[in-house]
């Protein structure tokens, strides 16, 4: 069976330090440690006192296998690196969790501690994930903090919504250290190749402006993404659907809205919220996603599909539920209609992205879509993997182009990932402008 090949990750030799201040989600830091490893990186961890109220220094050391820095003023006998100070050693440094008072030191520029004093020294690119209760985050005082970082180039890692361990609900969670560690391979990945897009034509991809404000290169612009399973009555109880969270798609609208474009999401049955700032229209079958994809066509600029759509459905839907009885129950099932299949038909001025959930000979099933459906991008994902494809967090893709271009960004996150297609989509909007 095809895989997608693995490829070694951006990671692979960088000395990574991880800044770790006194936040609940400090247990979530050991876990990126060790995926930082597992792809080749050496990690450096640096403890706030806080800190240490919430993991030991043991821990960070076993699982760093480097001595932890904890106290500033503590003699530094262990950097066997010429005595190199971490902050010149760094290929990057990642605070996560960052609290709202570290926050505002790094923003006045305190220096009191070993984490604020290397934040000061290094010149290496500087990653924050805020993490606290959603009235913290939220604080006037912390956003302005936050402002003020982000508009000295340091990357803000935007906390998740959710169920925090303070009991309430809201922004600022910390987000998973597989998507932490994806937004450090996806900096080192395009810092490598400047460009994510290979081929017949190089396209600058980025989301993010040279001091890591966000981009809002898609402002005006109308895109429509489809996301989520389909269900397919069989009877009032039963219907035939799939693995599909809407995971890809959701994260792909949050994008899309967050470079301002106007975004359309139709969503067949999941468990997310909204993201902001999108209209949701919510469909059960796939009939029902054809005409509300069908009704916003026209005055799309471009459209996304990472919707899993059922291609057939039960012929009968029975009225009442289906009672078992001895022997086999036969089906017997009919087409849905193939609505990528008639975008592509229909497609003017649009720019069209599908997706290709394959198990084998993926680029090759993909490439056929790429073609009959007169698409512009196909996604191709390998929906065998674990860490790709149904209900992971994660994604790893090849995107192909019309025009020959191959873009194989490495395992990232889905909300990553949707910055990655996003591009793309940018890149062929401008070469249509230019025509
Ligand atoms: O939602 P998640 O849990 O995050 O999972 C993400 C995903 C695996 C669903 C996503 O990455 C993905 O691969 N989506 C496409 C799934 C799919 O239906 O692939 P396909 O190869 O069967 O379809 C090819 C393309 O045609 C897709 O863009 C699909 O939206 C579209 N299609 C398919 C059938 C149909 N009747 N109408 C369509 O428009």
């Amino acid at each position: 069976m095809e895989t997608v090949a693995e490829h070694p990750s951006s990671l692979l030799g960088k000395h990574i330090v991880l800044g770790v201040t006194g936040g609940i989600a400090a247990y979530k830091a050991v876990e990126v440690v060790s995926r930082l490893r597992k792809k080749g990186a050496h990690v450096h961890v640096i403890m706030t006192r806080g800190a240490q109220n919430f993991v030991t220094e043991l821990t960070f050391r076993e699982m760093s296998d480097a001595p932890v820095l904890t106290d500033m003023w503590a003699k530094v006998t262990h950097y066997h690196v010429e005595h190199i100070a971490l902050a010149q050693l760094a290929d990057a440094v990642l605070v996560a969790p960052a609290t709202a008072n570290f926050l505002a030191k790094a923003a006045c520029g305190l220096a009191d501690d070993m984490l604020t004093t290397t934040l000061l020294a290094t010149k290496a690119p500087i990653f924050v994930a805020p993490a606290m209760n959603t009235a913290m985050y939220e604080n006037a005082i912390t956003q302005e903090n936050i402002e003020k970082l982000r508009s000295r180039g340091i990357h803000i890692v935007e906390p998740a919504s959710g169920q925090l361990a303070c009991g309430t609900s809201g922004a600022g969670r910390l987000p998973e250290p597989v998507e932490l560690v994806a937004v450090l391979e996806q900096f080192f990945h395009a810092a490598a190749n400047d460009t994510l897009c290979v081929g017949t034509k190089t396209t600058e991809c980025s989301s993010v402006g040279a001091n890591g404000e966000q981009k809002h290169d898609l402002a005006s612009r109308k895109i429509l993404v489809t996301a989520g399973g389909t269900h397919e009555p069989l009877d009032p109880v039963r219907f035939l659907g799939n693995r599909s969270t809407g995971k890809m798609g959701f994260a792909v609208a949050e994008a899309a809205a967050a470079r301002g474009a106007d975004v359309v999401l139709v969503a067949g049955p999941v468990n997310l919220a909204t993201p902001a700032g999108v209209r949701r229209v919510d469909v059960l079958t796939a009939q029902e996603m054809h005409d509300a994809v069908l009704a916003e066509y026209e005055t799309a600029d471009a459209v996304i599909k990472a919707a899993a759509v059922a291609d057939y459905r039960p012929k009968e839907r029975a009225g009442q539920k289906i009672k078992k009885k001895d022997g086999s129950l036969f089906l017997e099932l009919v087409r849905n209609p193939d609505i990528l299949k008639e975008l592509g038909e229909r497609k003017t001025h649009q720019i069209l992205v599908g997706f290709a959930a394959e198990t084998e000979h993926v680029l090759e099933y993909a490439a056929g879509k790429l073609q009959k459906k007169n698409l512009d991008f196909i996604v191709a994902n390998d929906v065998s993997r674990t860490d790709a494809g149904f209900s992971a967090d994660t994604n790893c893709v090849t995107i192909l182009g019309c025009d020959g271009t191959k873009t194989q960004p490495p395992l990232m996150s889905k909300r990553a990932l949707a910055d990655v297609i996003l591009d793309c989509v940018a890149g062929a909007m401008a070469e249509k402008r230019k025509d």
